[in-house]
């Protein structure tokens, strides 16, 4: 190993929406560097599909999208802070377009608007149904042109640094060739994205290891809501296994969800059995319903019918769907395709005020990794990347007033990154949390079953000691999920703990 001393005036961990967003929003004079564990393109952000929430329609209104929001959320989001973050829709949109995101218009070249489950309104702007892909794309192409930002690609930050006073100054990272950088920088963003990956089968990019998560708890943050993970209703499903997202939006274009018949054909649709909104419901309650049928039928998969829309029109709103299911030998325009739910959205995370600031002086916290209450227990279908945006200007403006640089002459580790190394068997001890996430801390929980998960957790902490930083995080914010899905005594929104029953709905 060796050390190389750098410095920046920000440092950003993360190069999705969120990290982009703050970097390309910060002001050109400071030196800001830019990281991503892996290929820059590999991030939640590139791959999402339905697209970006905002009231844009003459007969919506914020108080409705703050409605909806609020309902999702199903009672524990933070008012104050919904209504901040979404009363920033419109502007969020207009900074995207300054940047000539290719948005799908209509003809009068207004944006087209399209809906989602939870939402009583048109108001998600989208580019197709790869919006991620076409924001990602230009963001990144604005990052590389800025001479004041260092993209550093392949560069995994291992662990924060932090003064005598624990105030963040830069971070530990380890380059592609396995060297090792203290980093140093007057303020530190953590923009990691989410956790998915802690289960075995997610949407998520292999990124999404809770990295920032645990280096944050690490530091001293507070971490809240980690109880609610959003499983996605509908991945594609093949051979018992998530090859995929198939968008909400074709719920919100009219997809109906069936349970397939004796020949595999469509058969019965049981949404409206679960809930009056039926396929339009918040996530939470569709994902919950396809489970219970699918348990009660013993079923792999239930059916999303959308073959009442014409070839032309799914060529045009869903290409990316569409290629997904043909190279799996599924033509959408004639076949149901195979779904079933799957981990997806870290609604908790990092404690952090809309800006990103959170309790560790230096450290902000932006996107799917911070929770500022807008999600609740529940999040509401394309909130996440409206907050990436928001939350990435926010922090950036807060910088911007605050420039002076604290790098300091001297910084302590947290950990020595060495000593924490060992790669023994990292695969099967992955496989092995993942499974036991599953079973244990999946749609439906139960008292016994996640405290069979704390105690076989914390004999995994014991024995897997050194562990390989990523399993190591890993294993932190599975432990940390657990004890928190055991403090929360009721089951609200995303946490469904089948000894402690929802509250009947009014
Ligand atoms: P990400 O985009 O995940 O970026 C995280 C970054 O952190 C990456 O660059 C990664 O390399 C880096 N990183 C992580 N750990 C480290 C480390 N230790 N060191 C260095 N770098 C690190 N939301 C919506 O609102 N609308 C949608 O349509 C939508 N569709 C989705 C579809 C899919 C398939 C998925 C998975 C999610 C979707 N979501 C959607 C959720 C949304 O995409 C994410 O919540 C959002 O993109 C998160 O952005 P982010 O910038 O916080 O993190
Ligand atoms: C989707 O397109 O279904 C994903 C939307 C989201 O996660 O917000």
């Amino acid at each position: 190993m060796h050390d190389d001393i750098a410095g920046a005036d920000v440092l950003i961990i993360g190069a999705g929406l969120a990290g982009m967003t703050a970097a390309l929003s910060l002001p050109p004079q400071l030196h800001i560097t830019l990281l991503s564990k892996g290929r820059a393109e590999e991030c939640a952000s590139a791959w999402a599909q339905g697209g970006i929430a905002a009231v844009l329609d003459a007969g919506d209104s914020l108080e409705a999208h703050v409605q909806d929001t609020l309902t999702a959320g199903a009672g524990l989001c933070d008012e104050a802070a919904v209504r901040r973050i979404l009363a920033q829709g419109p502007a969020a949109i207009a900074w995207l377009q300054d940047h000539e995101i290719p948005f799908t218009t209509q003809a009068d070249g207004s944006l087209h608007l399209t809906r989602e489950g939870g939402h009583g309104a048109r108001r998600i702007v989208h580019a197709a149904d790869r919006t991620g892909l076409a924001v990602h794309q230009v963001l990144l192409q604005a990052c590389r042109r800025r001479s004041n930002i260092s993209l550093l690609e392949h560069c995994r930050a291992l662990e924060l640094l932090q003064d005598e006073n624990r105030q963040c100054v830069g971070a530990v990272v380890q380059a592609a060739d396995g060297s090792r950088l203290q980093l140093y920088a007057g303020h530190t963003i953590l923009a990691t994205g989410g956790m998915g990956r802690i289960y075995p089968f997610t949407t998520n990019p292999a990124g999404a290891t809770g990295d920032g998560l645990a280096m944050a708890w690490r530091a001293g943050c507070a971490l809240r809501d980690l109880e609610f993970m959003q499983f996605h209703p509908t991945a594609l499903q093949l051979d018992d296994k998530a090859a995929g997202l198939v968008s909400e939006a074709l719920r919100g274009e009219g997809a109906l969800l069936r349970l397939p018949a004796a020949d595999g054909q469509p058969g019965e649709r049981f949404m409206p059995r679960h809930d009056p909104r039926a396929e339009l419901a918040p996530r939470d309650i569709v994902a919950r319903a396809i489970y219970a049928e699918m348990q009660e039928r013993k079923l792999s998969h239930v059916l999303l019918d959308i073959t009442h829309q014409s070839r032309a029109w799914l060529e045009q709103h869903f290409p990316g769907v569409m290629a997904l299911c043909a190279a799996h030998g599924i033509d959408i325009a004639r076949q149901p395709i195979p779904v079933a739910p799957c981990a997806h959205y870290a609604c908790g995370g990092i404690e952090a005020e809309v800006d990103g600031t959170t309790r560790v002086a230096g450290l902000y916290a932006i996107g799917e990794v911070a929770r500022t209450g807008l999600h609740g227990a529940n999040r509401l279908a394309s909130n996440s990347l409206l907050e990436c945006v928001v939350m990435g200007r926010a922090a950036a403006q807060r910088i911007a007033a605050r420039p002076g640089t604290a790098r300091p002459g001297i910084a302590r580790l947290q950990c020595n990154p060495d000593r924490d190394c060992g790669a023994a068997n990292t695969e099967g001890r992955l496989a092995a949390l993942q499974q036991l996430m599953h079973q244990q801390v999946g749609i439906v929980r139960s008292d016994q079953g996640l405290a069979q998960a704390a105690e076989q957790l914390a004999l995994w902490r014991d024995q897997w000691r050194p562990a390989e930083p990523a399993l190591r995080n890993q294993l932190e914010v599975c432990s940390l999920m657990v004890a928190a899905a055991l403090q929360r005594r009721t089951s609200v929104g995303a946490h469904c703990n089948r000894d402690r029953p929802l509250p009947q709905a009014a």
